[in-house]
């Protein structure tokens, strides 16, 4: 079977099952194409509130299908591929957190969406990296532990520099590995394009480009923008999408090392399975931490 046909089944199957389909801006086109719905994991957090099927099939990672089911708890939420994690997420834990929070004891705890639910459950609010500087701003707390991404805190302290930031040495491994040198060779090669990196960069890279934004903020950026010629300083798949809807316009990527594994985990037969009610697995969370960690979704989606 060739991926076309794959996909008419799988959006055949979705109209029998009543599902929602849901992508991260970094899944492959063959996903993006049969999803009901493409954005980052803000966009992607609120449209599941909003989808009127009965199923979900989140195709992405496990925090993202874990924020879907805390904000639709009626639903029937499936992650695509089990075993896409975000390392980020699993960096901290509430037992840590917990021990943290004893040393600063009036500081408003700030957690980036890509946390697991449980530490999400000892948090005062959520943030994405669309969000961040708009709600640490809002915050009436001047005090802010920020966790776990340092170099999105390190770029939203720079940005609210009214707020004194506690930041932990957490982030992403993936946008963690660019380094300076690599923009420095990349504007070499292409002393004409427009760089554009996501917050999850190093302060180092960040300084150096010329728009930083969440996935979708690059996404549009990029189709928007009157410059022929772009630096990607975010997953493969960004510059992969854009090289589709932009022909006319050049991407080039940042680093060679930005490609997340567990973002490409999730294939098209993951998704058919998922679909099918044959694989995928299902988000069950337990009362407190539905309870808990919802707050802090709640506050985001409030303020943000
Ligand atoms: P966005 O919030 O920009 O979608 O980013 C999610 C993510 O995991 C980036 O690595
Ligand atoms: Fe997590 Fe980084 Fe992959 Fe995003 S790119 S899902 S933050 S590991």
């Amino acid at each position: 079977m060739d991926i076309n046909d794959l996909q008419e089944k799988i959006l055949d199957l979705k109209k029998k099952n009543d599902v929602c389909i849901l992508a991260h801006s970094y899944q492959n086109k063959a996903i993006t194409e049969i999803a009901d719905f493409t954005g980052d994991s803000f966009q992607l957090s609120v449209m599941a509130e909003k989808a009127s099927q009965k199923n979900i099939v989140m195709c992405g990672v496990r925090f993202m299908a874990e924020t879907v089911k805390l904000l639709s708890p009626e639903k029937k939420v499936l992650l695509a591929n089990p075993d896409a994690g975000c390392p980020m997420a699993d960096q901290m834990d509430r037992d840590m957190i917990n021990m943290i929070k004893t040393e600063y004891p009036n500081y408003t705890v700030v957690a980036y969406i890509n946390t697991t639910a449980e530490l999400k459950t000892v948090c005062d609010i959520c943030v994405t990296s669309s969000s961040a500087v708009k709600i640490v701003k809002a915050l009436p707390n001047k005090d802010i532990l920020f966790i776990p991404d340092c170099n999105l805190g390190d770029y939203v302290a720079k940005q609210v520099p009214e707020k004194n930031l506690k930041l932990l040495q957490g982030g992403c491994p993936i946008h963690g590995k660019v380094t300076e040198k690599d923009v420095l060779e990349a504007k070499k090669l292409h002393p004409n394009a427009f760089i554009m990196a996501h917050p999850e960069c190093k302060p180092e890279v960040l300084k150096h480009a010329n728009f930083i934004g969440s996935t979708s903020a690059i996404l549009n950026r990029a189709i928007e923008g009157g410059e022929q010629e772009y630096i990607i300083g975010t997953e493969l798949s960004i510059a992969e999408h854009l090289s589709f809807c932009c022909p006319d316009k050049k991407f080039y990527m940042l680093s060679k090392h930005l490609i997340c594994d567990d973002m490409k985990a999730t294939t098209l037969m993951d998704v058919y399975r998922a679909v099918a009610g044959e694989g995928g697995e299902e988000i069950i969370l337990d009362e407190d931490t539905m309870r808990d960690a919802r707050k802090c979704i709640d506050k985001m989606i409030e303020l943000g």
